[in-house]
């Protein structure tokens, strides 16, 4: 059954390289640690004694229980397809179509998709850049309110805390003022289930005061791809809303395997306490290693500090590795970590890449990566002037609604230069474009810069809008 080019095989061949994962899931595959493995034979249906996820009532209920009482949440909901399952159900529970709905811009995907379900109308806060490093910063309360003050028919604010780049928003406060005026807060919090284990990593987003809150369980837990939780809060959102919502969304035949692995990471979050220490003084010595770096920055780590940023907080566990103003940049750094030093990151963009740590990463692996920036470091040089930053574009809309966009055929949309898609670099799969926004020169330049220092861009739309550009 083991043929040899089959995807199996390759999986396996690859688990015996040296190849160290800076990258989801957070397990790292680290079965030393862990001791678990996911065989077949636990790959079962809902048959008798097994529970049902839809209607949980026996031993699926009693595993969101103990979710329930390690998250210090009401109601707590696992989930089998991603953290993007929640956030469409989520979006769908709070709102009606052609509802109002207010979004941080730099939200992911899926939270596009949910508006474009219910064709709501979007009011964007566009968090501050950071000029040093180029991502984006917090979203502040006073923009939530200013959004708020107007569109106040909005049935939600969905922000998104922390980022992939782990940047943290004051979600208390943001919670606070979306409540006085009655509307709901969804925080898409999928990179920090890890947050409420930590006190390094932003402090707890779940008793914070949002109202609902989706975490992937398989980014930054030991736990298996597709895993993850919502939380439900306080009385703005009816639980059994999203319950409905959820139903719609969640697959029918949700995998015993991947729940027993949220019930086995649930398990280890019972008594992590000393895991998460080793994690702390990991990443503490992490910190230390990289101070005498010269020319590349590791974001609020090493010699660089959150007072340096305009954050409202930072999660520690995300390494953020700024090549601003060196000879290289961050997809090339992305490739020699990979090629040189066998080292996997998560994720590259032209001025950081992203290595994504966890409490099952190993000393061993933090030492190979800190070395590893340091012999980097050696052979680079900096320019001694910094290379301005690319500034994320603010796309103008063309007033057309998310559905009336993506029903526009490719000849409307070279016409009147409106995209009748999305178009994103992936990771962080952030939506440049949205249907409906004009595709100009700033963008078409953002873009090209994007693919000239080699992020990954959807290539089809790419070239589509390209054409699109031409028509002007
Ligand atoms: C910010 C953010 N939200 C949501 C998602 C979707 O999460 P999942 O892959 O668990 O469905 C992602 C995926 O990378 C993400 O980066």
């Amino acid at each position: 059954m083991n043929r040899p080019n089959s995807l199996f095989a390759k999986l396996k061949d690859y688990s015996e390289t040296e190849n160290y994962p800076f990258h989801m899931p957070g397990h790292k595959r680290n079965t030393e640690m862990l001791g678990v493995s996911f065989p077949f034979n636990i790959d079962i249906t809902e048959i008798d004694g097994f529970d049902n996820l839809h209607n949980a009532s026996g031993i699926l209920r009693t595993a969101a229980e103990k979710a329930e009482k390690i998250f210090h949440s009401e109601h707590s909901y696992m989930l089998i397809n991603g953290s993007t399952c929640g956030i469409l159900a989520a979006i769908h529970a709070v709102t009606k179509y052609n509802d109002s709905i207010i979004l941080a811009r730099n939200c992911h995907k899926a939270v596009y998709n949910g508006c474009l379900l219910n064709n709501l109308k979007m009011k964007f806060i566009y968090p501050e850049q950071d000029i040093k490093s180029g991502v984006s910063g917090s979203v502040t309360p006073d923009s939530v309110l200013l959004a708020i003050k107007a569109c106040p028919n909005a049935k939600a604010v969905v922000i998104t805390s922390p980022t992939y780049e782990g940047v943290i928003s004051d979600i208390a406060t943001i919670a606070k003022i979306a409540h006085s005026f009655n509307i709901p807060l969804i925080v898409d919090n999928a990179h920090g289930v890890h947050q409420s284990f930590c006190d390094f990593c932003g402090g707890e987003p779940i008793s914070s005061g949002a109202d609902i809150v989706i975490s992937s369980l398989h980014k930054t837990l030991p736990s298996l791809t597709q895993t993850a939780i919502a939380h439900v809060n306080g009385g703005l959102v009816p639980h059994k809303k999203f319950e409905n919502a959820l139903a719609i969304f969640e697959t029918s035949s949700p995998s015993y395997v991947l729940m027993s692995s949220i019930d086995n990471c649930f398990d280890f979050l019972m008594n992590s306490d000393e895991y998460f220490v080793k994690y702390k003084n990991n990443l503490l010595r992490f910190s230390e290693n990289i101070r005498d770096l010269k020319h590349l920055k590791v974001l609020c780590h090493g010699n660089d500090d959150i007072s340096d940023h305009n954050f409202y907080c930072f999660d520690y566990g995300k390494i953020v590795i700024c090549t601003n103003g060196t000879n290289i940049n961050g997809v090339e750094l992305m490739n020699i970590l990979r090629n040189k030093y066998h080292l996997e990151l998560e994720m590259s963009y032209p001025f950081y890449a992203v290595a994504m740590t966890s409490v099952c990463d190993t000393e061993k692996g933090f030492n190979r990566l800190s070395a590893a920036l340091l012999e980097i470091d050696e052979g680079i040089k900096s320019d001694g002037k910094s290379v301005p930053i690319l500034k994320m574009p603010k796309p103008k809309a063309s007033g057309l609604s998310l559905v009336e966009a993506s029903e526009l055929s490719i000849g409307e949309c070279f016409c009147r230069n409106i995209s009748n898609q999305y178009i994103y670099a992936y990771p962080p799969g952030v939506p440049i474009i949205i249907p409906g926004e004009i595709i100009d020169d700033e963008i078409m330049m953002y873009i090209d810069r994007l693919r000239e220092y080699g992020t990954f861009v959807n290539e089809e739309l790419y070239s589509k809008s390209k054409r699109i550009s031409k028509f002007k």
